[in-house]
């Protein structure tokens, strides 16, 4: 059982976490730019920096400091990882979610995955928050790629309802009892760093992307094949490239994010509170 190296890595990183604490999560949350605050909303119980973790990756982007937290949302036990890797930043991409993979073996079913987006749908707005429904992977090396484990899970995993159609209600239903507008739709990954360019954009909105990011897709791609539940939200902190007259920059997006960030948090915390349950 378990024997690719992938598994030993991972199976190294669970074992350096229960030194630390026993804490069953049911649900984990990765923060993405703009909701790295979100730990406010936490009551904590354990805290573990990814560079305690012997091999955990570490993230190099400002404003994604990385760290596990453990403790509860109202009653619902989480695990919120504070900070992400991404693809972008050299990492192999089986490192890239290893983090997911680790959240899992920690006991979490769900994966609630948010991040900040470009918005490729003429109908989106800066500041939005969109539910994400499904993704496009494509351009982005596929994590499951190398020998299979199956103790992790299965050889070709179906990919039908990536986004828990159960856990779309569930946020919708969150979304609608607190007054919180929100927009749906496709997320597509590309590697970046670089944002795109109109071009790229044009192409992606006619293969059917709703909006466009760095992360998430790969993420939600080893959770899936794991059995975990997914959902995800992603804000939409600028229109992408060629929308507007304007040049995209990171500040820029991490302040739009942050702006949207007490809606982003309260929806996350209300749909989290439903998911316990
Ligand atoms: N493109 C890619 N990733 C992003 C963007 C974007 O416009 N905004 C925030 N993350």
């Amino acid at each position: 059982m378990g024997n690719t190296e992938v598994y030993k890595k991972l199976m190294q990183c669970v074992e350096a976490v229960r030194k630390v604490t026993d804490f069953q999560p049911k649900v984990a949350i990765t923060l993405g730019s703009g909701l790295g605050d979100y730990a406010s909303n936490i009551r904590v119980v354990s805290e573990i920096s990814y560079s305690e973790i012997k091999g955990f990756p570490v993230s190099t982007v400002p404003g994604h400091a990385g760290k596990f937290i453990f403790g509860y949302v109202d009653d619902v036990p989480v695990v919120c990882m504070k900070g992400r890797v991404h693809y972008y930043e050299g990492y192999p991409i089986t490192d890239v979610v290893l983090p997911a993979r680790l959240m899992r073996k920690l006991g979490a079913e769900v994966l609630f995955l948010t991040n900040a987006s470009g918005g490729i749908n003429h109908v989106f707005k800066a500041g939005d928050l969109m539910l994400i429904t499904d993704q496009i992977s494509c351009f982005v090396p596929n994590p499951l790629m190398g020998p299979n484990d199956d103790d992790l899970g299965t050889r070709f995993p179906d990919m039908s309802t990536v986004y828990r159609k159960d856990l779309q209600d569930i946020i919708r239903l969150a979304a609608k009892e607190n007054g919180i507008p929100f927009q749906e739709g496709v997320y597509c990954q590309l590697t970046g760093p670089s944002f795109e360019s109109p071009a790229e954009i044009r192409a992606l909105r006619t293969m059917g992307a709703d909006a466009v990011g760095m992360s998430t897709v790969v993420e939600a791609i080893a959770a899936n094949h794991m059995g975990m539940k997914v959902c995800g939200i992603s804000c939409i902190s600028n229109l992408a490239a060629g929308m507007t007259d304007q040049p995209l920059n990171h500040i820029e997006v991490q302040e739009a994010a942050d702006k949207a960030a007490p809606l982003f948090a309260k929806l996350v915390t209300e749909s989290v509170k439903k998911m316990g349950h």
